[in-house]
């Protein structure tokens, strides 16, 4: 029998598991932009992903960041527990790129002195609007103190890939994370750190090594996503 789709995110999809209170995700070719209007298949993308996404997961939860990730099941899947999704997307931004660097008319590079925290809210239909912690609160999503705990783990991330990612020469350029809650109710990162949602540029030659490739026709896409998984692969997985 089929295993049941719970979630179909074109990149990934998520299936009920036969293990009690876990899910399954799937990692796939299918690669989007611009809100799914732009979509293409990249030969390999799903298990470069997997892989990614699990020595990543290992390792911040080797560092005391509560995941969803369990184990890497195959090639292209990995084994998750079950929680409840907040609707919220955090990006994480150390360099101003992307939707900021639009938003506000800053040169995209330009590296500020703090690290930027953003809300947005996950509504298709009012597309993803940037909100702040206030309405966060308001529209029931999170509490205060489930906030503190998002930015806690967000930044932790933050500073443990941005180290980890400059000993292969990789600039952390900004990221997307979402979160949920476990049965107890407590806070884990429910997202995995990818190509797909990060931006990641060469610190050498400042080439794009992520989806922006993509949205931008930069074309060697695979390339990019490869030459992350092997540059992580040489320090996380020796
Ligand atoms: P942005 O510049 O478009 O706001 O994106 C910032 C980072 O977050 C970038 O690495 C892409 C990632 N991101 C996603 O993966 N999915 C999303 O829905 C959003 C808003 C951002």
């Amino acid at each position: 029998m089929e295993p049941e789709l719970l979630f179909d995110g074109m990149s990934f999809r998520v299936f009920r598991s036969g293990e009690p209170d876990c899910v399954t995700v799937e990692f796939t070719d299918t690669i989007t932009a611009f809100g799914g209007i732009k979509r293409a298949e990249i030969s390999g993308k799903g298990e470069i992903n997997a892989s990614i996404a699990s020595m990543v997961a290992e390792y911040i939860g080797k560092n005391g960041v509560e995941s969803h990730f369990i184990r890497q099941l195959d090639s292209r899947r990995i084994l998750c527990r079950k929680v409840e999704m907040i609707r919220l997307e955090v990006v994480v931004r150390n360099i101003i790129a992307g939707s900021m660097a639009r938003r506000l008319g800053v040169r995209e590079g330009m590296k500020p002195e703090n690290t930027i925290f953003d809300l947005f809210y996950k509504n298709e239909d009012l597309g993803s609007p940037l909100i702040n912690d206030h309405y966060a609160v308001a529209l029931g999503l999170v509490t205060y103190g489930e906030l503190t705990r998002i930015y806690e783990y967000a930044g932790k991330i933050n500073g443990l890939m941005s180290s980890l990612l400059k000993d292969v020469d990789i600039e952390l350029v900004d990221f997307k994370l979402e979160f949920g809650r476990d049965g107890s109710g407590n806070i884990v990162v429910a997202d995995e750190l990818t190509p797909d949602n990060a931006r990641l540029w060469d610190m050498k030659s400042m080439q794009k090594l992520d989806r922006d490739r993509f949205r931008r026709d930069m074309g060697k896409v695979g390339e990019a996503y490869r030459t992350i998984c092997g540059r992580l692969r040489t320090v996380l997985r020796k």
